[in-house]
């Protein structure tokens, strides 16, 4: 029913199939108005509209014809139609004269694709009491509305709404009991309010506790999102799906949707942006048309940069620079500055989700940037390493900076017990904005030199240096600090300056491919891997490593985008032999075994445990349940994601071992 495609934080491309055809996820679907449609939404690339079956339902006309023809006529749409069941009216006049049951019936009966039980969306703020009352109605209503679709074999998918107010645990706890519900979407209610008055830093609360605990392998659908401004954060949340009602009704109002906020017409000296309408009209051509001509306009413009930025998010997505746009697009409202903040809270989920290695580079875009999953997902590995004694810290060079570093190094400064220098006992590392320090063993690594920060540093970036080296140092008995370091952060805590024929650094290519296996298969990977007759071949047009034999057997492949380890078989059954379990593998059942051994790819069915470290794009050993290797291969997804999806395609296997 969802299917991923590609990955950036918790966002992904994706595709939801149904009756009516497939829809390329992240989407936006149009609200229509079932009496009132006029602009053809389709043209602006519309898969999936959005109608609300209690207004039909309401309207004796509307409803008769539905049942009779079928709501894609009714609307004159043949994609995808989810309908809504009369809650946003029930939020807004304390009442709706519909049951649950009968809004259900009546949403199969007129053959919509997606229909929506009777949520009560509770309002952001109110108190404790309120909250709880609302939420056990909206659980039992979405509990009835499944048992009654299952009873009656009904045809149409389901969506139970998340509700919960503003309050995290109710979040948490409704989208939990949702999840095991197994409705087919789980949309995220009542988060209207939080939008329209700019408290994002609460959006971003409510949608990452919900989100959370929601299943991963359907679409998920932020209801009443609709301003541009929001789709590439609350996308990067996990999200998959928006409804805007805002194209139409910002342009009753005059009102430009943009990614940098709303423009008045009454303000607007020049038009925003270069689609059609923009192109051929003035702000004055605009203000001196009928009501009607303008509203349609505006409408038309307003789908055109809400359709335009959601193909802008997925190419994001494709080539991993998803966080670049976010942290891009919340430099529009200083509200936005803060849900992107808020969201850093989060990382250690969103890290869970972030693929290992982009096609982009990581981009530092300020201070927010300290934050992201990739820096702590570094910190994490800093730590697992094993440490000599000593530590030297070198300033950034080019990158990579190994391959600029070399020889006699200059004068340090010395921090710690002083002892002779044993270069055998001591860590290289380059101190650098974002990744703190980076071990020149591994610095080709992707993101660790896939990275870019600007020359001048801002005072967050000098706090965090300053504070991340402060502690890593104490992992060590001696640490030399490079003088232009010590200038630079003008700290004063270390003694004596030396300068020391006796510091050097001395590239050693084996030290170097244990280091990358260790960083990432695991500490004693490159043990594992590297024993025996080592060679070691490069590439002769950039000198980088590229294949690694014991004598003519080939063990791995150094990829040369982001340098990572691509097993072959030799490298597959090394790791397995020598990494315990449950390091890097994915453990299938005993159905796929012959498929496995045989090459084929390893669907999400078969999976039955998987390494919980396991990211998208990594290399896996796949087992059985005996831990024997089966084959290996590159994972496409990460673990939850593997563990909660049930189709499509978990590993692309390299190879079986049949073969
Ligand atoms: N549209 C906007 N918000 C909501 C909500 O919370 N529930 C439903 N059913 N529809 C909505
Ligand atoms: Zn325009």
């Amino acid at each position: 029913m969802f299917e991923i495609k590609a990955k950036d934080m918790r966002g992904r491309v994706g595709v939801l199939k149904t009756k009516h055809g497939n829809v390329k996820t992240p989407a936006l679907m149009p609200v229509i108005h079932p009496r009132k449609q006029t602009v053809d939404v389709k043209k602006y690339g519309a898969d999936i509209v959005i109608t609300n079956a209690y207004l039909i339902y309401k309207d004796e006309n509307l409803a008769k014809k539905a049942i009779d023809e079928g709501l894609h006529k009714l609307i004159n749409f043949d994609g995808p139609i989810m309908t809504d069941s009369g809650s946003f009216q029930l939020s807004v006049y304390g009442d709706v004269d519909i049951t649950n049951k009968q809004v259900i019936d009546f949403q199969e009966k007129i053959k919509t694709d997606i229909g929506t039980s009777l949520d009560i969306p509770t309002a952001p703020f109110v108190d404790r009491k309120k909250a709880e009352d609302d939420l056990k109605i909206t659980i039992n209503r979405a509990r009835e509305a499944v048992d009654y679709k299952n009873s009656q074999n009904m045809e149409m998918m389901l969506n139970s709404v998340v509700q919960g107010s503003t309050f995290m645990d109710l979040r948490q706890k409704c989208a939990h009991e949702l999840s095991n519900l197994n409705a087919d979407l789980y949309p995220i209610g009542a988060v209207v309010p939080l939008m329209e008055s700019y408290h994002y830093k609460d959006l971003v609360d409510v949608v990452m506790n919900s989100i959370m605990y929601l299943p991963d392998n359907t679409a998920r659908h932020l209801m009443g999102a609709g301003h541009p401004m929001i789709f590439a954060l609350a996308v990067a949340m996990g999200c998959d799906l928006f409804d805007s009602a805002a194209y139409i009704l910002y342009a009753e109002d005059d009102r430009l949707l943009s990614t940098r906020g709303t423009y008045k017409l009454e303000n607007l000296q020049e038009m925003p942006c270069s689609c059609e309408v923009c192109s051929k009209y003035t702000p004055d051509d605009l203000r001196s048309m009928p009501k009607e001509k303008r509203t349609d306009l505006i409408a038309q413009h307003n789908l055109h940069v809400s359709f335009a930025e959601l193909r802008l998010i997925r190419q994001a997505i494709y080539e991993g620079s998803l966080m670049e746009l976010v942290e891009e697009r919340c430099r529009a409202h200083p509200a936005l500055l803060d849900a992107v903040r808020q969201l850093a809270k989060y990382n250690s989920d969103l890290e869970k989700y972030d693929p290992r290695s982009k096609k982009s580079a990581f981009f530092y875009t300020g201070p927010e940037s300290l934050k992201r999953p990739e820096v702590i997902r570094h910190h994490q590995k800093l730590l697992e390493m094993p440490k000599k004694r000593d530590l030297v810290i070198l300033p950034p060079s080019r990158k990579p900076y190994s391959k600029f570093i070399s020889g006699k190094l200059g004068e340090f400064y010395i921090y710690g017990s002083q002892q002779d220098i044993d270069l055998d006992n001591t860590d290289f590392m380059v101190l650098d904005i974002p990744f703190g320090l980076i071990p020149l063993e591994i610095d080709e690594v992707y993101p660790l030199s896939q990275n870019d920060s600007p020359k001048i540093k801002d005072i967050d970036s000098l706090e965090y240096i300053e504070s991340f080296l402060s502690d890593f140092i104490e992992n060590y008995q001696q640490v030399l600090i490079h003088l232009k370091i010590i200038n630079e952060l003008g700290i004063g805590l270390y003694n004596k300056c030396i300068s020391s024929d006796e510091i050097r650094y001395e590239k050693d290519d084996i030290k170097k491919i244990k280091a990358i296996a260790d960083y990432q298969f695991g500490v004693g990977a490159g043990d594992a891997l590297f024993n025996g007759n080592i060679k070691i071949e490069k590439s002769k047009k950039t000198g980088k490593i590229r294949h690694i034999y014991d004598g003519k057997v080939i063990i791995v492949n150094m990829r040369a985008s982001d340098s990572y380890l691509v097993l072959s078989k030799e490298g597959a059954k090394r790791l397995h032999n020598k990494m315990p379990y449950p390091l890097n593998r994915v453990v299938v059942n005993k159905d796929s075994q012959p498929f496995a051994l045989e090459g084929k790819s390893v669907f999400c069915k078969f999976v039955v445990d998987c390494d919980e470290n396991i990211r998208t794009r990594d290399e896996v050993l796949i087992v059985n349940e005996e831990d024997e290797l089966l084959a290996y291969g590159k994972s496409l997804l990460s673990a939850s994601e593997i563990n909660n999806f049930q189709t499509g395609q978990a590993i692309k296997t390299r190879k079986g071992m049949k073969k």
